[in-house]
Formats: structure tokens, C-alpha cells, sequence
């Protein structure tokens, strides 16, 4: 059917990169986990420049990968050795150096952040943020980035009053950066008054937040991951290299979006989101269990795990012994759990995966139909593919339309999946959970 494909992804609702996936997300309400973000945290020149140190370590205890970035002002203020001891990375200070640029270049830099942070914020440096000024690593990383930036303001309480502060302030505002502060208080100059950075914990604390969004507010999402082990004896099972990692992202990126987020898991070595109501299941009949117990009460149903297609007959009740003779294993078929959910009646929104190693969009378009799921979102798996993998590359398809998610860290995908699936979801019933925000 030619041109088929070609209509298909321009019916797209949104373009593929994780940049335009971010600019999707709102900053509407509270999360507190920066679990694997990339924090590009700049650092200019305020007293308050000490109390970075600090911040670095509240950035990493809560699971982010921070990559400081310091003026030359800042640097008299704090040592960037104490700095790169504290985020395990060396510290950038220079737009015009060959090495740094070697590692990365400033541009890669702009694109490896989810998110900038400057704190502490100077009243020059926001004043030059305003004015689109490039005369620096990190002015030129705040213009050449399309991540959402974050400032924390530091200065003397008069200088944040100034009408040209303010008005740059409200400049930067429109343009959707994000103002973490300041606090109110008494100043290292001995006055007192608005200016004070945040403490570190309630930067971390904010910064968190910028990744949440309502697109899932109040809707409840059941989400399965990992392999499924089937028994051959007391000692050995049937299963598959499904590390659990990508169901795993999904809840993440489920809570920051709002859901109530259900994971039933098979056997992986992971910890499940804090505030993810977690079912542990070994078997593709416990885990079918689960989810049946499930999804009746549930507004959306994500498919990720790997289930064992069989599973043995009977399996042995003690540890079957080595010899000569070929071992017959008779296996029968599990339950569909994924066809199972969506044939219910009143079924959930249903998202299911597709693992191929070849023909990725026949077999995963036929799976969609023979499932009668909403969603299907195909990898392609082996040689390093998709399972075991810490990225993976995503076509998702549906009724109408489809979406390519490029090669990425396979958190990112899963915000960008979330979103698709948002989008959809809110398609098909306008009147339920959180109107999704205007773009
Ligand atoms: O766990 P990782 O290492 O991060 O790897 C991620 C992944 C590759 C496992 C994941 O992205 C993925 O593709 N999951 C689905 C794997 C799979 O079993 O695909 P399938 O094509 O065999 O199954 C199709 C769909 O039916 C899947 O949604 C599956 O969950 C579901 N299914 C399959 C069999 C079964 N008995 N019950 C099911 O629900």
C-alpha cells in the first residue's frame, strides 16, 4: 500500500524527539524524584555559591546525573575542584577549551541535559540570560539547549528590586523559564530582605517538580514488567533476558505524570518507584493472576512484560538428573494476558509491546488486530536490542496513526511513550482524568 506509511506518520499528533516530548510535559504539580535526569547545574558568581556544594549532593541523592558548569566569577566563590569531588564529573568552566570540547562539545552538552539549573542566579547573570548573550560555556549552553531551564536568584535584596531586575525577570518568565526562589531573609551583605537563594533541599525538591505533569492526573495505570519463569524443575526454569527496565521507566514516567500506578513484575533486580503499588509474580499464571485481579478497576493497561509464551506441563518435583537420553519437555500455551485485558468488557485503554527481531511493523500490526489492543509499541530485540539494553527505539502504532521514538535512554522513551499514550487516551475518552495541556 504505498504512501500508506507516509500517511500514517504525518497523522502524528507529536513530532518524535525527546525535545519536543519535553516541552509537552506542563509544570503543574508536585513530584520529588530526579531519578536518572541529567542535571546541567550552572553555577555563577554569588556568595551563595557555597551552598552549591551542597546542592549537588541533594541533586544526587535523589538520583540525578549532575554535570556542573561554573563562570569564571563563580570560581572565586568555590574551588571547581570541590565541585567535580562532589558530582564525580570534571567540572566545565570553558566555551574555548580543545579538550573539554574533545570529551563534549558545548552543543552536546545543551542536548545531554533534561533540564539547566543555575543556582545560584546573579542578577548580571540573568540581566545577560535576558539579553541572549553567548560570551560564556554556560550563556551559550542556556541558548543552545532546548531543555527547560530553572533559575535559582541570588543577590542583594535591592538589586533583586530593581526595576531592570524585575523586568528582566518578568522577560524570562514569558519566555517559560522557571523561578526557583528566591527566599525572603537576612543576606550574607547583613540586610535583609527578598534575594536569599533556596536552601538546597528545596531546590532539589523543586527541581523535581519541573518534571511532573497532569496529563494522567487521576487516572490509574496497570503496568506489567519483566520476564515470567516458568518451572521445569525445582532448580531450573524456562524465561527470557527481559531485565524489566523498560516497564520499570513506564511507572516512572506514569507517577511523574500523574497516575496511580500499579506494577506487577516479574523475577528482574530492580527497585519499583516508591510510590508504585508493586505485585511480585515469578509465572506467566501468577502474573495473569495479578493483572486480572486488576484490571477491572484500572483506566489504562501497559503491556511491557516479556510473558513465557508456555509453560511446562508438568513440571518435575525434584531436580531432574543428567543422562544420555534426550529430555522431552511438553509445554502448553499460557493465558494472553494482554488479549485477556482487552477483551474484557468496559476494557482498559490497552498498550501492548511488540519484541521482533525482523518484520517489525507486520508482526507488530497484526498483533495489534489479533489482540484488539488501542496501542502497540514494537522493538526490535536481540543482538543487544531492546532487552537487557539501558536504550531502545520504539514504533508505535495505532488505530490511524504512528510515531517513530528514536534510539534513547530507555527513560526517555518511556516519557515519550506516556505522552503518546496520554494523547490518545484523552482522544478516546474526552471526558475522563485531566484535559491534556495546550502544547
Ligand atoms: O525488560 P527490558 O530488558 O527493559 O526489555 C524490554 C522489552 C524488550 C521486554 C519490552 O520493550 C517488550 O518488548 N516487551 C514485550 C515482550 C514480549 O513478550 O513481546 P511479544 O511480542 O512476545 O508479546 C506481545 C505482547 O503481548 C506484549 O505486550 C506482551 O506483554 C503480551 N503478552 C505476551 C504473551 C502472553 N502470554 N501474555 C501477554 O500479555
Amino acid at each position: 500500500m504505498p504512501g500508506h506509511k507516509q500517511a500514517m506518520v504525518e497523522s502524528c499528533p507529536l513530532p518524535t524527539g525527546r525535545i519536543t516530548v519535553r516541552h509537552q510535559i506542563g509544570y503543574t504539580f508536585t513530584m520529588n524524584s530526579l531519578c536518572n535526569k541529567r542535571v546541567l547545574l550552572g553555577i555563577t558568581g554569588g556568595i551563595a555559591a557555597y551552598k552549591s556544594a551542597e546542592l549537588v549532593r541533594r541533586l544526587r541523592e535523589q538520583g540525578a546525573e549532575v554535570q556542573v558548569v561554573m563562570t569564571h566569577a563563580a570560581c572565586e566563590f568555590i574551588t571547581p575542584l570541590t565541585l567535580q569531588a562532589l558530582s564525580g564529573k570534571p567540572v566545565r568552566t570553558e566555551l574555548f577549551s580543545t579538550q573539554a570540547e574533545a570529551a563534549m562539545g558545548h552543543i552536546e552538552l545543551a542536548r545531554w541535559s533534561d533540564i539547566i539549573l543555575v543556582a545560584p542566579a546573579t542578577a548580571h547573570f540573568i540581566a545577560r540570560l535576558t539579553y541572549g548573550f553567548a560570551d560564556d560555556l554556560l550563556s551559550t549552553l542556556c541558548l543552545a539547549t532546548e531543555a527547560p531551564i530553572a533559575l535559582a536568584p541570588a543577590m542583594n535584596h535591592q538589586m533583586w528590586k530593581n526595576a531592570a531586575t524585575r523586568a528582566n525577570i518578568r522577560i524570562l518568565e514569558e519566555r517559560g523559564i522557571r523561578l526557583l526562589g528566591p527566599a525572603a531573609g537576612d543576606q550574607a551583605c547583613g540586610e535583609s530582605g527578598p534575594g536569599r537563594m533556596l536552601e538546597p533541599d528545596q531546590l532539589a525538591t523543586a527541581l523535581a517538580e519541573c518534571f511532573s505533569s497532569s496529563r494522567l492526573q487521576g487516572l490509574r495505570i496497570l503496568i506489567t514488567a519483566g520476564p515470567t519463569q516458568e518451572a521445569i524443575d525445582p532448580v531450573r526454569y524456562i524465561s527470557n533476558r527481559s531485565s524489566g527496565r523498560m516497564g520499570y521507566a513506564l511507572c516512572q514516567a506514569a507517577l511523574e505524570a500523574g497516575a496511580e500506578v500499579s506494577l506487577v513484575s516479574g523475577p528482574v533486580a530492580l527497585e519499583a518507584p516508591a510510590r508504585a503499588r508493586c505485585h511480585r509474580v515469578s509465572t506467566a499464571m501468577e502474573m495473569y493472576q495479578a493483572v486480572m485481579d486488576e484490571a477491572g478497576h484500572t483506566d489504562i493497561f501497559i503491556a511491557a512484560a516479556a510473558v513465557s509464551d508456555y509453560r511446562c506441563i508438568h513440571s518435575a518435583q525434584t531436580k531432574i538428573k543428567k543422562s544420555t537420553d534426550p529430555l522431552n519437555l511438553v509445554l502448553e500455551l499460557n493465558p494472553d494476558i494482554l488479549a485477556s485485558v482487552a477483551a474484557l468488557p468496559g476494557a482498559p485503554f490497552t498498550v501492548g509491546f511488540a519484541a521482533e527481531t525482523d518484520s517489525l511493523e507486520e508482526y507488530a500490526m497484526d498483533k495489534m488486530t489479533r489482540k484488539r489492543v488501542d496501542m502497540i509499541a514494537a522493538n526490535l530485540v536481540g543482538e543487544g536490542k531492546g532487552f537487557e539494553s539501558l536504550e531502545n527505539a520504539l514504533e508505535v502504532y495505532w488505530n490511524g496513526g504512528s510515531c517513530s521514538l528514536h534510539l534513547d535512554s530507555k527513560e526517555r522513551i518511556a516519557h515519550q511513550l506516556i505522552e503518546l499514550i496520554a494523547e490518545r487516551f484523552h482522544e478516546k475518552n474526552p471526558d475522563q482524568g485531566t484535559e491534556p495541556a495546550a502544547g
